[in-house]
This record gives C-alpha cells, structure tokens and sequence, in this order.
C-alpha cells in the first residue's frame, strides 16, 4: 500500500486537509463503517471524478444501533478496506477510535429532520439521531465541498439533505446509484450475515422491487395494488418477516395511494436474523 494516507485523530485530518484547501484542491467525503464492498468504492470513485481529492472515513458509529442491533458483530475488516481504498483512488482515509469521536461525558445529539420519523427512524428509534450526529461531527472534521452517499440507504440521503439545508451546511450532498451483485442483491456489509439459503431467498427484495416497477411500467397507479404484490413476492421468497413494503412519495417518503408525482418504492425485511433493506424508483412523471 502507497498511496492512500491513514490519518488517526480529528486534529491531524482537520489540519491536512484546511492545507489541501488553501492549496486549491477540491475534497470529496465519502463516509463509511467500513466492511467495504463495491457499492462503497463506487462513492470513492466518484468523489475522485468530481473532487481532487477523495477521503473516505471509517467508523462503526454506536449511536446508531439500538441495543439489540448488530454493533458488537458488525463487520469489522481494516486491513481489506485499507488496500480496496488504496487500489479505489483514494487519498485520505480517516479511522478515529470511538474516544475521539464520543469522549467521556459527550452529551450533544442533533435532533433529526422530520423525514427521519417514518420507516427506519420508526423501527430503529435513535437510529437518524446517531447518523446525524456522527455524519455532521464528520463534515466538521472533514472540510470536504461535496460528501458522496449511495441512494441504497434512501431514507438516511434524505435526512442528511434535510440536516445540511435546515443548518446552511456548506457541502454539497451527492448521491450515487446503488450497486448490486450480478443476480441484483443491493450489496450490502450485512449480507456477509447470510447463509446460502437466506442469500437466496434475499434475492425476494429485488423481485418485489422490479415486480413494482413492471406494474407501473404497465399503468397501474393504485398503490394499494402494488404494495400487496410486493407483499406477495416477499412471502413467496419466503421472508421471514417484513417491517414495510410500501410506495412513498421521492422527495418527502410520505406514503401515497396514487402514484401521481416521482414515486420510490422501499423494504425493509429479515430473512433469519439479518435485516436489510432496498429501493427502486418506480415512476418519474
Ligand atoms: P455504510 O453502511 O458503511 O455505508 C456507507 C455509504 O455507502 C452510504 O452512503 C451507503 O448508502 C453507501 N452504500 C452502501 N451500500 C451501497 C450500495 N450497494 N451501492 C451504493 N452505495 C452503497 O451508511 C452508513 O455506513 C452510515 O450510516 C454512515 C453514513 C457512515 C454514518 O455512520
């Protein structure tokens, strides 16, 4: 590994990259928790097209995960990340340890935007008060212009869009598509989690996602039609439970009954203990 720098604490990424500013060179963000597969480097990718320079950060962030949620098994694979990185492009890497990012005593959250209540925020309560809250500490310490999210994680873009307009943050948020394995599985850090046989039956998300978007592509408008198909794709798969399928509005995550305006269609659901989640856009006016 040669090329990308491996930088530790607040101070020392703060104050490489305000030199790298007052330089001139533009910074691209691209925060993660690490376990990096390819829907990851395709943000890194991007940054390097639109930035001169691209740094990714590496954290497991506690506040994110309710109690009974995965953060102790969460995937951890340093070595890997740092030499998919090197090989992605990238430049910087940020790795902070938990103490520097929440030192004894931390006590201020950001209260979410209203888009958070909904869907994830209303199954994972704190989950949107952790995000934003590590992801705008991030942007303080990472004087980036423009931070890279993959639209995979739908509902946590609109959030951070909301938190960066609400506070007049000055970044510019980019979304990239999302990347899918070849039988079109969302890659994911979570489907390592998978057995052979809960792989595929984690293909049901994808088929209930196109299924959706063939009825529309057909003219069916009813959302109501749409999301008992979904529904029936999924216990087909079988699924073992789904937290939502539903049809919501692209800019607010409202849910419709007629889909009239651009339209996403998201799932949330488990298949043995592993939870994930998926979306597809289903119509643009
Ligand atoms: P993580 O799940 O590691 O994801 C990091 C970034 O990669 C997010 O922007 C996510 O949307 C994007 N991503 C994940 N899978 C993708 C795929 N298949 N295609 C394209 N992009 C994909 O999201 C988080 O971490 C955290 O919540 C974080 C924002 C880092 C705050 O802790």
């Amino acid at each position: 590994m040669d090329r990308v720098r491996v930088v530790h604490t607040p101070l020392e990424i703060y104050s490489q990259l305000a030199h790298e500013r007052s330089a001139g060179r533009t910074v691209g963000l691209v925060p993660t928790m690490g376990a990096l597969h390819a829907g990851h480097l395709s943000l890194v990718k991007q940054a390097k097209k639109d930035c001169e320079l691209a740094v990714a950060t590496i954290f497991v962030n506690p506040t994110q995960f309710g109690p009974n949620e995965d953060f102790s098994k969460y995937p951890r694979t340093l070595e890997r990340d740092l030499e998919q990185l090197d090989n992605a492009g990238c430049d910087y890497v940020f790795v902070p340890s938990s103490e520097q990012i929440y030192a004894p005593g931390h006590s201020t959250f950001i209260e979410p935007p209203s888009v958070a209540s909904r869907w994830e925020g209303e199954i994972r309560p704190g989950h949107f008060r952790g995000v934003a809250t590590v992801v705008l500490k991030l942007f303080m310490m990472v004087p980036a212009q423009v931070a890279f999210f993959g639209r995979k994680d739908y509902q946590q873009v609109a959030v951070i869009r909301a938190m960066v307009e609400d506070l007049n943050l000055p970044i510019r948020i980019e979304v990239c598509d999302t990347i899918r394995e070849s039988d079109g599985l969302a890659m994911s850090s979570r489907n390592r989690y998978l057995s052979s046989t809960e792989r595929a039956r984690a293909l049901g998300l994808w088929r209930a996602l196109q299924g959706a978007q063939e009825l529309v592509q057909q003219g069916e408008r009813d959302v109501g039609k749409i999301e008992l198909a979904m529904q029936q794709v999924l216990l087909a798969a079988p699924v073992d439970s789904i937290d939502y399928a539903r049809v919501v509005d692209a800019q607010t995550m409202e849910p419709l009954q007629q889909i009239e305006e651009v339209a996403v269609a998201i799932i949330a659901a488990r298949f043995g203990s592993t939870r994930l989640i998926d979306n597809l856009t289903l119509y643009r006016p």
